[in-house]
């Protein structure tokens, strides 16, 4: 069993997963309501929310996990080093240091991206590769071929802002809250898509994504049309960015011969894109893997089951490893 460690951005979260990548226990808690005024995540707030949350969340999850949180019987501690916020990246790495010492166990640093990409395989035990996964969230948007756990190459990935991002940028000017990515996509629902006409971007053949052109077109065409509704708008802006999304990912499809098709990251909590990437897979006659919420959104039992199979690989890291929050998937 692995106790995972996850504190990248404003989530703290702590879970244990056995062997058979199963979720024992998995427990997040989120400062987001520290940071809803600010429009964004205040990077020294969700530090500071880490370090009086990451003890009680750890015991939390040992005891749920029905483990002796003063000694807990595990093989082995995994902790998200990067990529992510600093400041928040120390604090679960410092913490995991401490346990592992503390409980002479081995631990390993794990990487954010590859941990999101682990998450369908906690629900889907019987996952088949290659896969080809669509992880798009708040910090990252990306198409990543997977010919197996841990081994994945990225295709294409944004060149500005990632789709989150651009959700959330989009929401912000349209007065709605954060973050807008839940609140565009209920809008969107009751919206007409083609009231605004906005720019599809990066038509090429690349598997790069583009959405600050977009969120700029959004700028302009409300500007210019002041009584568009704003469910008109949310829909209309959902469409351009779907669109782009899953073009690229049947462009990957038609250039990939894999089993399946996944999506990963808090935007795949998206009713649009998860409607469009079953529309895919059914075209392809694979399987999509649609995470539930809580396993696209951040959590550390994705992080427990990419240390799991990292340190089931002898890849334990030392208590020199200092965190990147620049970590590349590509590097891993
Ligand atoms: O993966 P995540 O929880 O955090 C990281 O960025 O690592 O993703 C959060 C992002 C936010 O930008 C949020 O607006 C977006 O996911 N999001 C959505 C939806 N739910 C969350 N975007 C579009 N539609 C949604 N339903
Ligand atoms: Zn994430």
């Amino acid at each position: 069993m692995v106790l995972g460690i996850e504190t990248s951005c404003d989530e703290t979260a702590a879970a244990v997963v056995d062997a058979d990548f199963h979720v024992i226990s998995s427990i997040v808690e989120s400062s987001i309501d520290q940071h809803r005024a600010f429009g964004g995540v205040v990077p020294e707030l969700a530090g500071r929310a880490h370090v009086t949350t990451i003890g009680p969340v750890v015991n939390r999850a040992l005891v749920e996990a029905g483990l002796d949180p003063h000694d807990p019987e595990i093989d082995g501690i995994a902790v998200t080093s990067g990529p992510g916020l600093i400041g928040s990246l120390l604090v679960g790495l410092s913490a995991a240091k401490a346990y592992a010492l503390a409980w002479g166990l081995p631990f390993v640093g794990v990487n954010h991206l590859e941990g999101h990409l682990f998450a369908p395989l906690l629900e889907q035990p019987g996952l088949e590769w290659p896969l080809l996964t669509l992880l798009v969230s708040g910090g990252h948007s990306m198409i990543v071929l997977q010919s197996g756990p841990g081994q994945h190459e990225v295709l294409g990935e944004t060149i500005d802002d990632a789709a989150g991002e651009a959700y959330d940028k989009v929401a912000r000017w349209l007065g709605l809250g954060y973050p807008g990515g839940p609140e565009i996509d209920l809008l969107a629902q009751q919206g007409t898509a083609g009231s605004l006409k906005l720019p599809v971007s990066m038509t090429g053949p690349d598997l790069d994504f583009s959405f600050s052109g977009l969120k700029t077109a959004v700028v302009r065409a409300t500007q210019r049309h002041g009584d568009v509704a704003l469910a008109d708008v949310a829909a209309s802006f959902q469409r351009a960015v779907c669109e782009q999304l899953l073009r690229k990912l049947r462009s990957a499809m038609e250039a990939h011969d894999v089993k399946g098709v996944a999506l990963a990251g808090g935007v795949a909590a998206n009713s649009a894109l998860r409607a469009g990437v079953e529309q895919l897979a059914r075209d392809f006659a694979v399987v999509a893997h649609l995470p539930t919420l809580e396993m696209c959104t951040d959590n550390a039992a994705m992080i427990a089951a990419a240390g799991l199979y990292r340190l089931g690989a002898g890849a334990a890291s030392s208590l020199g490893l200092s965190a990147d929050p620049n970590w590349q998937l590509s590097e891993v």
